[in-house]
């Protein structure tokens, strides 16, 4: 209001006059003209030394031991940028992010948030409502604290097991990645919050991340990483990209032409800015690469979009215009997610939110193994052990920007070590509630032993005493380093095996951040993946294990069988000289995860798609046409006994004879038992096609396609082909 005041109050060339000679209102103030117009007019307005505040972000926590203060006028939070009140522009209030609202360092004392479950519950989900639904929680828990730029969702593709962050994305797969992160920036940006899509591009691994060259055929690089941001940005339509910190095929991201203005503004037409990654920029002319804005400029070796960037415009390495286009376009993504309309803050309704992120987590555990359906248990056991993964305090996060400081406060903190600012990151939380309460809940008359699960023969003693037997146990990642291996830490397939051998009816609950091998996997009774379950985590693996809820998730990633099947060995520069730039070579290409496995002819452990229901279902009646693209269609029929989720999946298996997998589509059903239901799916052409560098198109060849329908990238099994027409599409 206040801001609207001091707009009004200005002798204003750009202004149309009011109704019935009521005072005039900037165009820029408009909201019946279009964004295009009112940026334009907004930039006019401004003078070269406003347009210059608009390009740098500040850090805003406080750190005073680290230099760092909260800016006056910032919320407090991952970043700031002033705004110019005189024209009604606001400050960006930059918020961490993928998971929830988070607080660093505490800089909002005492504020805590919902926490969501991992982005690879949420792809596990394979839902797109629900992916919405959790953009509009970031959304609405950003905006009810002030902040208006929300730096997420992330949507870097798991191309190793091992990868820090992967738990924070959502898969492997470009079309699932790019469809959910698609809607959560829908989400986001409906309660008039920018979405950022981070970390572009190919910013796959944490190992060296600054300093890591990704190596990757330009071919190869647009069918997956940059294909999975295409449908991202075509869906969602996010105000912003953050470039990532690494090199791409040379320079680094965020001083990439080709990578921001030729692919993403160019070919994709995208009207949004591109911010920097904080401490991703490396020089002035970035800005004539395509960077828009400088964020937590301290982060930085210096200030490059200051006195550096005037030097550079004198110089004339970048161009007067190029900085009114940065403007302009921050201007539009601005005025398009609504932040110059004044607006009042929404309310939260934490219970509401925690049934929001407890919808994620329960449509995100995977049934991973069942075979003697151990699951679901009876609620009438005499008793029941209950070991390990700090299941008496809550579920654990992963660590790094995502980690939020959860509702009712951290249940556990545990302190990992380590130096400097990544050491205060390094911490284990648990969001409470606690497994072990949501489980006692369900069975009050039975007798519950609790044990930690440092001493495996005192789990087992137990175990053998009762007629079942969970056993939680976790593997923590976080950001700014990669997992050291798939082997859950800590010595805890000892206590698995443990428990299992003295009881059959042991139920392992799996609280990972990715792929975990499974040397116990014949003697569990039953495997569930539940991820970092978030707030409503504990409650969701509860109503899973006693049968309230019929799994439906799928697995999002590859679970290998061993690393010696995964594309390398080693993450490129893991254990490299500190501070020694190195090649990352992306030796699988655009085959990540599901379709590397098909082509090296690898089975993994679990595959791409797997997940198991206490119901189970058929496919039928398969037809396949082609022309301009294929059309699949075929029926699903729930033939248990119960009502169930499936999630059938449609893979191209050949195009003109050459062999390889792909993901075209997927349906969500739920079906009573007996029920079936047709499904149609089309496929995106882009993903019969091969994208030709040196054509700067993609080319779909005309010829038969054959595809194949199952339960999961393992299990395909109805088979159609059809011939498709020879199509060039715009790059
Ligand atoms: C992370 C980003 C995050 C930013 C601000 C960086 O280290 O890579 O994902 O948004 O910090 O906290």
């Amino acid at each position: 209001m206040v801001l609207g005041k001091l707009v009004l109050g200005l002798a204003c060339a750009a202004c149309v006059p009011g109704a019935g000679g009521a005072r005039a209102r900037p165009v820029w103030l408009d909201t019946g003209r279009s964004a295009d117009e009112r940026a334009a007019a907004l930039l006019a307005a401004l003078t070269p030394a406003e347009k210059r505040v608009l390009l740098v972000g500040t850090f805003a926590v406080n750190l005073p031991q680290a230099g760092f203060h909260k800016p006056a006028g910032a919320v407090g939070s991952a970043g700031y940028v002033p705004g110019i009140p005189r024209l009604g522009i606001p400050a960006l209030q930059e918020t961490d992010s993928t998971l929830g609202i988070a607080n660093p360092f505490d800089v909002r004392p005492g504020d805590t948030a919902v926490a969501l479950p991992a982005g690879l519950a949420t792809a596990a989900s394979f839902d797109p409502e629900i992916a919405r639904a959790n953009g509009a929680l970031l959304g609405r828990e950003a905006a009810a604290r002030g902040l208006n730029v929300l730096l997420g969702p992330g949507l870097n593709l798991a191309r190793d097991p091992r990868g820090g962050r992967n738990f924070e994305y959502l898969g492997e797969d470009p079309l699932l990645a790019g469809t959910l992160a698609g809607e959560i920036e829908r989400g986001i940006q409906g309660e008039h919050v920018i979405a950022v899509a981070k970390h572009f591009a190919a910013n796959d691994q944490e190992s060296g991340r600054t300093i890591a060259n990704m190596v990757i055929p330009e071919g190869a690089l647009r069918e997956s990483d940059l294909l999975a941001f295409e449908i991202a940005l075509e869906r969602g339509h996010p105000g912003a990209v953050m470039c990532a910190y690494n090199k791409l095929n040379g320079p680094y991201a965020c001083g990439s032409a080709k990578l921001l203005t030729d692919t993403l503004k160019q070919d994709w037409g995208f009207p949004g800015f591109v911010l920097s990654d904080w401490g991703a920029v490396h020089a002035a002319t970035d800005m004539a690469a395509g960077l828009d804005q400088e964020s937590a400029f301290e982060l930085d070796t210096e200030k490059f979009f200051g006195t550096k960037l005037d030097a550079a415009l004198r110089a004339g390495s970048v161009a007067p215009a190029r900085v009114d286009d940065a403007v302009r376009r921050i201007l539009h993504s601005m005025i398009e997610a609504g932040l110059l309309e004044p607006r009042h803050k929404p309310a939260v309704d934490v219970k509401a939110d925690i049934a929001v992120a407890r919808a994620a987590e329960a449509e995100g555990i995977v049934l991973l193994s069942n075979p003697a359906s151990v699951l679901p248990l009876p609620t009438d056991l005499h008793c029941l052990l209950v070991a390990g993964g700090e299941s008496d305090a809550g579920v654990p996060a992963g660590g790094g920007s995502s980690e939020v400081t959860p509702v009712g406060g951290a249940a556990r903190e545990i302190k990992l070590g380590g130096e400097g600012l990544a050491g205060i990151f390094r911490q284990q939380i648990y969001d409470p509630p606690a497994p072990l309460a949501a489980v006692r809940a369900r069975l009050p008359r039975t007798k519950i032993f609790w044990v930690d699960g440092r001493y495996p023969a005192q789990a087992a003693l137990l175990a053998a005493f009762c007629p079942a037997a969970i056993v939680f146990v976790q593997q923590w990642a976080g950001e700014d380093s990669d997992i050291a291996d798939i082997t859950l830490p800590s010595g805890q397939d000892g206590l698995i095996a443990a428990v299992a051998r003295a009881n059959r009816h042991t139920v392992v609950v799996l609280e990972t951040g990715g792929p975990v091998a499974m040397p116990w996997l014949p003697q569990a009774g039953a495997v569930v993946e539940a991820w970092y379950g978030g707030s409503g985590g504990a409650d969701a693996i509860a109503a899973v294990l006693f049968g309230e809820l019929n799994p439906s998730g799928r697995l999002p990633m590859s679970f290998p069988a061993s690393l010696a099947d995964v594309p390398n060995l080693n993450v490129n520069g893991q254990y490299g000289v500190p501070g020694q730039p190195f090649d990352a070579p992306y030796r699988e290409g655009a085959d990540v995860g599901y379709r590397w496995y098909a082509s090296a002819h690898k089975t993994p452990l679990f595959p791409f798609g797997f997940g198991l229901s206490y119901s189970a279902f058929a496919y039928s009646g398969l037809t396949v046409s082609g022309g301009a693209t294929l059309t699949i269609g075929f029926d699903v029929r729930n033939t248990g006994a119960r009502p169930g989720m499936d999630v059938p999946q449609a893979y191209l298996t050949s195009r003109g004879g050459r062999q390889g997998l792909r993901l075209l589509g997927w349906s969500k059903q739920l079906l009573q038992p007996g029920e079936s239901r047709h499904v149609t799916l089309t496929a995106d052409p882009r993903l019969l096609a091969d994208y030709e560098p040196a054509l700067h198109k993609w080319h779909v060849a005309a010829g038969a396609m054959t595809v194949a329908v199952g339960a999961n990238a393992g299990d395909l099994k109805l088979s159609g082909s059809a011939a498709v027409d020879d199509r060039m599409l715009a790059p």
